[in-house]
C-alpha cells in the first residue's frame, strides 16, 4: 500500500489548538484560546483593500510585494525604530510572519545546521527546522520574568550555529526582550558570525509603558539579522496572512529565493491595503495599546479572582496563569485542565506545554494561556464564567 505521509511531516502530530477550538465549539465555551481578535480591523485599512478589489489589483504582485506595501513598510521601520531600509532590496513581503520565518529557514540555512530557540518557542519554528534539516537547540526561559541566562545561552552555541530566532514581543508568555537582553543575544551572534531571525508580530501590543526594541538596531547586528513582521496583529486582520520580511540586500534575496517557490507573490490588494495600515497616525497606535491594555487589566483582574496566579505580561496578545489554586486535584497537567476548563467551566485556553520539547514540556504543567484579543463583552462573559471557579 502507498505511503500515505512523508516521513518529513510524520512527526508533528496534530495541533492542539484544533482540538481546543473543537471542544469550544461543542461545549458553547467562551474561546480565549487562539491569538485571533473577535473585532475587525480599522475601516480605513477594511476599505482600502474593497478599493484595490474594485481598483482591479487582483492580477499577481511581482514575488517581492508590491512597490507600495515595500515603501510603507520601509517608512513604517524609519518612522517607529529609524532603521534605514531600502524598499527596492532590503524588503520582502510574504504570506504572514509564518511564511517570511519558513522561507528565512530554508533561504538561510544547510541541512546539519543549528538554529538556536528560546523556549517555550511559537510552534511553527520547530517544524519549519525538521522540513529543513536542521537541528533545533533550546534555551529555555526561566522564573516569573522568563529571564534568560547568558551562559546557558553562551553555551548553545557550537561550530555550527548558523543561526537564531528571537520573538519578541513573545507568544505564549508576554515576554518583551529588554536592550540588556538583546544586547547579550547580538555579543554572542556577533562573536559566533550568527545570523538573527526576529519575529515581531506582537510589536505594537506593549503594556505598562514597556517599549519593544528591535535587535536589527544594536550595534553590529543590521547586517545580520532578518527582522519579520506582519500586519495580522497589529491591525485585527489575521487572516489576510500579509507579512514582510527585513534585512540586508544579500539576506532578503537568499530569503526570497525559497519565498519564489513557496507562494512566489501573495494577495495584491491586501499588500495595497498594507500601504494605508502602515501609514496610519500616530493616535491609532496610542488608542490600540489604551485598548489592550484595559483587556489585559481587565482579564488579569478575573483570572486572579478567580485564583489564579497570573504571569504579568509585558507585551503580545496573551496572558500565562498558574491553574493550580483553582482545579480540582485529580487535574494532573496543563492538557487535562484546557479540556477541563472548557467543558467544565465554559472558558477555553491553550495548554502551554505545546510551546516545549518534549523532553522539557514539564515547564508548561501547571499553566494556562489566555488571549486577551476578545471584544469587551466576551472578556465579561469569560470573567463571569470564571468567577464560578471561586465558588467551587
Ligand atoms: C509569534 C507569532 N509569530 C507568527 C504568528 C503568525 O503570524 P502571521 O499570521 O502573520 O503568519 C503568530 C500568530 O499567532 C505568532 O504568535
Amino acid at each position: 500500500m502507498a505511503r500515505d505521509m512523508s516521513q518529513r511531516v510524520g512527526s508533528f502530530g496534530a495541533t492542539v489548538f484544533v482540538e481546543i477550538n473543537e471542544l469550544a465549539r461543542r461545549h458553547h465555551a467562551v474561546n480565549l484560546g487562539q491569538g485571533a481578535p473577535d473585532f475587525d480591523g480599522p475601516p480605513a485599512v477594511l476599505d482600502a483593500a474593497v478599493r484595490a478589489i474594485r481598483g482591479a489589483l487582483n492580477q499577481y504582485a511581482p514575488g517581492i510585494g508590491l512597490a507600495t506595501a515595500r515603501e510603507a513598510v520601509a517608512h513604517h521601520a524609519r518612522r517607529f525604530y529609524g532603521q534605514k531600509v531600502d524598499p527596492d532590496t532590503e524588503v520582502l513581503v510574504t504570506a504572514g510572519a509564518t511564511e517570511a520565518v519558513f522561507a528565512a529557514v530554508l533561504g538561510l540555512t544547510d541541512p546539519g545546521d543549528e538554529v538556536i530557540l528560546f523556549e517555550p518557542v511559537y510552534d511553527s519554528y520547530v517544524p519549519n527546522m525538521i522540513m529543513a534539516g536542521v537541528t533545533p537547540r533550546y534555551v529555555p526561559l526561566r522564573g516569573e520574568q522568563w529571564s534568560l541566562d547568558p551562559d546557558e545561552l553562551a553555551r548553545a552555541f557550537t561550530p555550527r550555529t548558523r543561526a537564531l530566532i528571537v520573538n519578541t514581543p513573545h507568544n505564549p508568555t508576554g515576554k518583551v526582550y529588554s536592550r540588556e537582553e538583546l544586547g547579550v543575544i547580538a555579543e554572542l551572534c556577533r562573536e559566533h558570525d550568527a545570523l538573527a531571525i526576529t519575529d515581531e508580530v506582537y510589536e505594537h501590543i506593549l503594556y505598562d509603558g514597556f517599549v519593544h526594541t528591535r535587535l536589527a538596531t544594536l550595534e553590529g547586528m543590521a547586517e545580520r539579522t532578518v527582522t519579520i513582521s506582519s500586519l495580522g496583529k497589529t491591525f485585527s486582520v489575521t487572516g489576510w496572512k500579509i507579512g514582510w520580511a527585513i534585512g540586508p540586500a544579500a539576506l532578503i534575496r537568499a530569503v526570497n529565493q525559497a519565498h519564489q517557490f513557496i507562494t512566489f507573490a501573495v494577495a495584491s490588494p491586501l499588500q495595497a491595503a498594507a500601504a494605508t495600515a502602515l501609514k496610519l497616525p500616530p493616535s491609532f497606535f496610542d488608542e490600540l495599546q489604551a485598548n489592550y491594555q484595559r483587556k489585559r487589566d481587565f482579564l488579569i483582574g478575573a483570572l486572579e479572582s478567580a485564583g489564579f496566579k497570573v504571569m504579568r505580561p509585558r507585551g503580545s496578545y496573551f496572558i500565562i496563569a498558574d491553574w493550580r489554586g483553582v482545579a480540582p486535584s485529580a487535574i494532573s497537567d496543563d492538557v487535562e485542565f484546557a479540556r477541563w476548563l472548557t467543558r467544565e467551566i465554559g472558558v477555553a485556553c491553550i495548554p502551554p506545554s505545546i510551546f516545549y520539547q518534549d523532553s522539557d514540556k514539564p515547564m508548561g504543567r501547571y499553566l494556562a494561556r489566555f488571549a486577551v484579543c476578545k471584544k469587551e463583552e466576551t472578556l465579561a462573559e469569560a470573567a463571569a464564567r470564571l468567577s464560578r471557579l471561586g465558588k467551587r
